[in-house]
């Protein structure tokens, strides 16, 4: 049933980065910034609000006419802050709605990540609330049916002991005391949200909480272009003597309140507690299928803290030894944290094929599908694996579908997540000749489903992050395709232009392996 829902969600999503893509770099992509860009907002919105604030003036007459000073009398200055309010305001709830849904089409929400998601979705409630109080101390047309309709809406519930939309029945009835709470409001609420923020993101470790540079230039230069040649302005003074006339809605924040206003009251509180009940019992709506986390085996960890780096989800953290080997720490899974993304399997070094010796037992493994079970997979598959110009490619199950390939020499393997794979097997595959390419593909690039798979895996062939490819494994031999579920195209191209570009390398040696270098690898796969 959710699948069913996320389906069409995702395919928009894919289309839409990837169209993205052909105008901005990898790293640009604004759909895969989303988060990044709602801090940017954020910042944009407190600069400018602080800004704002030194000019505003709390009380029924006051408070209209500052802003209108702002607006007209310094409008080079405080009305451009003004704008960047607004504009900054309306960019994050949608940059905000975009990474909810995506979030939600990418299926990482369940699990683990329910801590995210709920609280995602407070944040999300407590924008919206910030924003309506923003229009409602402006005091114009506007903020009068704002503040009319969202008051006559809380009274339908019991809780005030007089209804408080008396106090916009006539113009002598209004208080100043309203504007400090309202101001109150707006200044408290957004703080909590960006306590709330922190707190959403203490489950990932290393956030991307900033936009690249180029992409925040740029957005910075749009909002200042729109502030100059769109200036944000009021709607007319508010009159609680008269019913406002036409007024223009903010369809960012305020899309509801003509529902608000027309449906009765009961109907839309109820139609708001179910979405609400909704999106907060999302994470465990079924299908409920709770994969094994990682598991750490104490003989085989040296205490290198390398999983622990590179764990997505702060998941691992090292502790003193216990089990009196001679190793300073250990690394312990937190399994309420653990995703289940095999990442820290990639990053072990005695997580090598090459173990033969004893058994082989990685010091963190997923007891799903363990080391022992991808290379037994790998052997398996390229047993009967004849011809020329075999490839074995290596995906995630998140990435782009290796199901029906064409090409009669390429043979794949699907992981949770191809971070999941130590370098070492490349090395393995290439060295055993079980093929004679190896192609690695996933998620596209920035945009891995389990955070950091496809950039730690780079990182790996590149020599620049441990365990590294060793330099021996020849790089002609090897290819890595970032291209999300939206690049079949571009996989069934590489693997035409792979098959060529084997067919043209010259025969290989035999194995690379020396009993020196084997013994070497085994001292270190036994720490
Ligand atoms: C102003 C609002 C928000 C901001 C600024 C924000 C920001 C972020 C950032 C920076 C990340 C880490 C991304 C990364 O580095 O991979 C993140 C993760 C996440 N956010 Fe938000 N977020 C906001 C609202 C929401 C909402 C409304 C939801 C959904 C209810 C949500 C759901 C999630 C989830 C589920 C993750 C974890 C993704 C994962 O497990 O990989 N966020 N958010
Ligand atoms: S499986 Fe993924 S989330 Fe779990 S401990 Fe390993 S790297 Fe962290
Ligand atoms: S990467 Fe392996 S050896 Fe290193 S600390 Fe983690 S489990 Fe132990």
């Amino acid at each position: 049933m959710m699948e069913l829902l996320r389906a069409p969600l995702r395919f928009v999503f894919d289309r839409a980065e990837q169209g993205l893509g052909l105008i901005f770099p990898p790293e640009w992509n604004p759909m895969l910034n989303l988060g990044a860009l709602g801090f940017f907002f954020y910042w944009i919105i407190t600069a400018s609000g602080i800004y704002v604030y030194a000019f505003f003036d709390t009380g029924v007459t006051q408070a209209y006419d500052s802003i209108e000073y702002m607006t007209h009398d310094q409008w080079y200055a405080a009305g451009v802050m003004r704008s960047l309010h607004r504009y900054a305001s309306d960019g994050l709830i949608v940059v905000m709605l975009l990474h909810f849904i995506r979030e939600f089409s990418l299926d990482r929400y369940r699990g683990v990540r329910w801590f995210s998601w709920i609280t995602g979705v407070v944040v999300l409630i407590l924008v919206y609330i910030a924003g309506i109080t923003g229009y409602w101390m402006v005091w114009d047309q506007l903020a009068q049916y704002v503040a009319i309709v969202t008051t006559e809406w809380l009274d339908h519930l019991p809780i005030f002991g007089e209804p408080i939309a008396r106090n916009f029945l006539s113009p002598d009835m209004l208080e100043s005391r309203f504007f400090s709470l309202m101001v109150f409001m707006h200044i408290a609420i957004p703080l909590i949200a960006l306590i709330l923020l922190w707190v959403h993101l203490q489950r990932v470790s290393k956030p991307r909480i900033n936009p690249p540079r180029g992409l925040a230039i740029g957005v910075m230069a749009s909002l200042l272009l729109l502030s100059l040649i769109h200036p944000a302005v009021s709607q007319g003074p508010a009159d609680l003597a008269r019913v406002p006339g036409t007024i223009g809605l903010d369809w960012f924040y305020l899309p509801l309140y003509p529902i608000l206003e027309t449906l009765p009251g009961p109907l839309t509180w109820g139609g708001a507690g179910v979405i609400l009940v909704l999106f907060c019992s999302i994470p465990w709506l079924p299908p409920m299928r709770k994969t094994p986390v990682a598991e750490v085996n104490l003989e085989n960890c040296n205490g290198c803290t390398r999983c622990a780096n590179d764990c997505p989800y702060n998941a691992i953290s090292m502790r003193v030894r216990s089990d009196g080997l001679p190793f300073e720490s250990e690394a312990v899974v937190d399994p309420s944290m653990c995703v289940s993304c095999g990442i820290c399997v990639g990053a072990c070094p005695t997580a090598t094929p090459f173990r033969r010796a004893s058994e082989l037992v990685s010091g963190i493994d997923l007891p799903e599908r363990t080391v022992a079970d991808l290379r037994q997979e790998v052997e398996k598959i390229c047993q009967p694996f004849k011809g020329k110009n075999r490839i074995l490619m290596f995906g995630c199950n998140h990435g782009v579908s290796m199901s029906g390939l064409k090409q009669e020499n390429v043979r794949s393997i699907s992981m949770r997540c191809i971070g999941q794979l130590p370098p070492s097997f490349i090395d393995y595959v290439l060295s055993k000749k079980f093929a004679d390419g190896v192609v690695l593909t996933g998620c596209s690039e920035n945009s891995c489903h389990a955070r950091f798979g496809a950039r730690w895996t780079d990182a790996r062939v590149a020599r620049e992050r441990d365990p590294q490819l060793r330099r021996r494994v020849p790089r002609e031999r090897l290819r890595v395709l970032w291209a999300g579920r939206a690049g079949r195209d571009k996989l069934d191209t590489l693997l035409r232009n792979f098959t060529d570009d084997l067919a043209a390398l010259p025969a290989e040696k035999s194995p690379v392996h020396k009993a020196s270098e084997r013994k070497k690898l085994m001292e270190l796969a036994d720490g």
